[in-house]
């Protein structure tokens, strides 16, 4: 199985057994208050979207672990479009314990270099809450620029949200990790 290895995090492939923890994490309001999600999650929805994911060359989804083993959340890339070199990447810490000890910069940071080096992409996206400070602060630092406002997107929780779209080309990254290794 794929590992990618860093400073204080490990990114692998995600498994069935992490959809239990992933259903909780996408349901919980403190996580959803800066995501861009307005359903209800469900195991049995869930397990059928991974079972399209196996044979999905659009995506990849990685469950984020800690050196020690926990499950602290989710990662991956979206919308890969191998032809133009771009792809939207998006992380959830789901365990708040974990939240603000730079984990959700390493990963970011671990992520992308995996796009850029092994992928061949060229550029990485993502469309982001306004609301959402810590995020912008971790996409700052890895050298995101800002390329528009989605003025009401989309709506989220029966309300009209605007978002950042901002982007990274491979020319401008800065990582923040140290140790980058596969297995
Ligand atoms: C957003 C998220 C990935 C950030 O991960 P994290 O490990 O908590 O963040 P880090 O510790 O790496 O860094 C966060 C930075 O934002 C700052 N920050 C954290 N919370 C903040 C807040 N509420 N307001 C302003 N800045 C904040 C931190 O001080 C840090 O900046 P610094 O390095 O200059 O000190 C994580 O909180 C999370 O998964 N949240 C829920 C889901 C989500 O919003 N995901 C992103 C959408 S793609």
């Amino acid at each position: 199985m794929l590992r990618i290895i860093s400073d204080n995090i490990i990114l692998r492939p995600l498994q069935k057994a992490d959809l239990e923890n992933r259903v909780r994490w996408f349901n919980d309001p403190q996580v959803r208050q800066t995501l861009v999600v307005s359903e209800h999650f469900e195991l049995e929805k869930t397990v059928r979207w991974f079972e399209r994911l196996q044979s999905d060359q659009s995506r990849t989804e990685f469950a984020i672990e800690t050196p020690d083993g926990v499950v602290i959340g989710v990662t991956g890339l979206l919308g890969i479009e191998k032809e133009h070199g771009l792809a939207e990447c998006y992380c959830v810490i789901g365990n708040k314990d974990y939240w603000g000890r730079k984990l959700g910069t390493g990963v970011h940071s671990v992520l992308i270099q995996w796009a850029f080096e092994k992928l061949g992409l060229y550029k990485i996206r993502a469309d982001i809450r306004t609301n959402n400070s810590a995020i912008f602060r971790v996409v700052e630092k890895l050298g995101f620029k800002i390329e528009g406002t989605l003025r009401q997107e989309k709506v989220v929780d029966g309300r009209k949200i605007d978002l950042y779209r901002i982007g990274l080309l491979r020319d401008e990254f800065t990582p923040t990790h140290k140790t980058f290794k596969i297995e």
